[in-house]
């Protein structure tokens, strides 16, 4: 740590941390476009100008400038604030008036900082410079017109991805971002290059249009799409148009971004991750049914139970479920089926996708580790092979406890069932399984349910309800929690979502 003064405040700061960072951790905000601090220092947008003690110039870029011992920093000079406002002006010479209809409104570093730092008038007279809306992906769309040309996009796919499919062409005010030719922006991490942009020139096709932000909720959640475990936070657009109502908050996740964590994703996230919106918005079992009917909770679990104690019972557990619930499960098959060889049941694993700073895991299941711990490792890794074994005999109780996505299950699964006398299943997913179970019960997915998954790292990641499952479904955890007989079964589904910190009104700035 070095002594330093920022606004004639002393504090200390981690040595070769640069001026923008070092103000940041005082709770000084310079403003900034083209500095990220997860990508090299570009210096070119001029937004972070602050005077310095060890330059003889007034202003100096505060994103390139590092710390020094007894450094001196000024953020709100007379000349530093006439700086930021000229850079501003320059900036937004050729910029669209587009904020009525741009997604990026209520959330653009443009429009913050015109507001904090810039000017109330333009002196510009002459005719802007149209620059062309180009389609990067068919997920990434481009307009020239609102591009500050920061190169953040660029670099992210020189640095992180080293894929290298953007590119500045020309120069001065015809400066914008081109595809490098014959190689379209696909990558698995493309996504991202709209969460780094800080203007609206890079938008995301599925979220163009869908929202003002400011009338979702956003929540923190962990994405549960592969053995990584990004942090991420989900933005939801509830049902009804109180936002406040956090607690009981129904809705749909209409956008998932990164949330930085040094450990495990850093700023990033996969387009997997980003793009599965359906596992939370479609399909899903919002009551519980048995014998292909609708029934009340209580009657159903009671079938359920019913149904596991007429056994032998083939339990077969999801590696979707949380630790919470691995353990709630450990204690349903000792009771139930004691002795039984259990089976698990997730996404089929892919080969790794690698790129130079990022690693998408080929095992597409958040909780692989989890499961190890509370049954095994070695009992996991046989996956569903006791089932198959057992159903291959034919007769007894096929209980699914928690689904992958879809009610996913390999083919091969699937044609033995029918040898099964009965199956029942604790899902969140209203498929054609669903009518044929003997029971299933609704549950819920990873954003409307409390509990860690354990990455592949080890490391166990708590996460808390961001909505409320749809209709009558509950937490799996209180699902299993009823099975046992330790909570009231008419309560089953009336707390899913309370007690948790929930979602918030959108507006954070990173
Ligand atoms: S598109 Fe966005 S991130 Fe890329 S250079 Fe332009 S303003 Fe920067
Ligand atoms: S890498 Fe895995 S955890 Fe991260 S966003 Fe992609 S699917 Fe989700
Ligand atoms: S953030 Fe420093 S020059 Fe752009």
């Amino acid at each position: 740590m070095i002594p330093i003064t920022i606004d004639g405040r002393k504090c200390e700061v981690p040595a070769g941390v640069n001026v923008v960072d070092a103000c940041r951790m005082h709770g000084v905000d310079v403003p900034h476009y083209c500095y990220h601090p997860g990508l090299t220092v570009a210096g070119n947008c001029r937004m972070c100008l602050v005077n310095v003690s060890t330059s003889r110039r007034d202003v100096e870029i505060g994103c390139a400038t590092r710390v020094s011992p007894d450094l001196v920093i000024d953020t709100k000079s007379p000349k530093v604030k006439a700086a930021r406002r000229a850079v501003l002006e320059f900036l937004l010479i050729n910029h669209p008036l587009d904020c009525p209809i741009c997604d990026k409104a209520g959330e653009c570093d443009l429009q913050n900082f015109s507001y904090e730092h810039g000017g109330d008038r333009s002196r510009f007279l002459e005719d802007k410079n149209i620059r062309a809306k180009k389609e990067f992906s068919a997920d990434v769309l481009y307009w020239g017109t609102r591009c500050i040309a920061c190169t953040r996009c660029v670099r992210f796919t020189q640095e992180i991805t080293g894929t290298g499919e953007l590119a500045m062409i020309n120069r001065g005010d015809r400066t914008e971002v081109d595809l490098f030719p014959g190689r379209p922006l696909n990558n698995l991490l493309a996504g991202n290059v709209v969460d780094v942009c800080p203007v609206g020139a890079l938008i995301d096709r599925h979220f163009l249009y869908a929202s003002r932000v400011w009338n979702l909720a956003e929540a923190d959640s962990i994405c549960p799409h592969c053995a990584k475990g990004c942090n991420v936070t989900a933005d939801i657009r509830p049902a009804e148009a109180n936002v406040d109502d956090v607690f009981l908050l129904e809705g749909e996740m209409v956008r998932v971004r990164p949330r930085h964590n040094p450990q495990v994703n850093q700023w990033w996230m996969c387009d997997r991750g980003r793009r599965d919106l359906d596992s939370v918005n479609t399909h899903r079992l919002s009551r519980h049914y048995a014998g292909g009917s609708p029934i009340a909770a209580p009657l159903a679990v009671d079938l359920f139970r019913k149904a596991l104690e007429s056994g032998p019972v083939i339990p077969v557990v999801s590696l979707w479920n949380t630790n919470e619930e691995m353990a709630a499960i450990r204690k349903v098959i000792d009771t139930f089926a004691p002795g039984a060889p259990v089976s698990f049941l997730g996404r089929e694993v892919e080969p790794d996708v690698v790129y130079p700073k990022f690693t998408v895991p080929g095992d597409r299941n958040p909780n692989r580790a989890g499961a190890g711990a509370v049954f095994g490792a070695d009992a996991v890794a046989q996956g569903i092979v006791p089932a198959r074994e057992a159903l291959a005999r034919g007769g007894d109780v096929l209980a699914f406890l928690g689904m992958a996505p879809g009610n996913h299950a390999p083919a091969d699964l699937r044609a033995l069932m029918p040898r099964a006398a009965k199956f029942v299943m604790v899902t969140a997913y209203a498929t054609t399984m669903v009518r044929a179970a003997a029971v299933a019960l609704a549950g819920a997915v990873p954003l409307e349910k409390s509990g860690a998954f354990t990455n592949q790292q080890g490391l166990a990641q708590a996460f808390t309800p961001g909505k409320k499952p749809p209709g009558l479904a509950a937490a799996d955890l209180e699902i299993y929690q009823t099975l046992l007989g330790e909570r009231d079964p008419a309560t089953l589904g009336l707390t899913s979502a309370v007690g948790a910190p929930g979602p918030r009104p959108v507006g954070a700035r990173v």
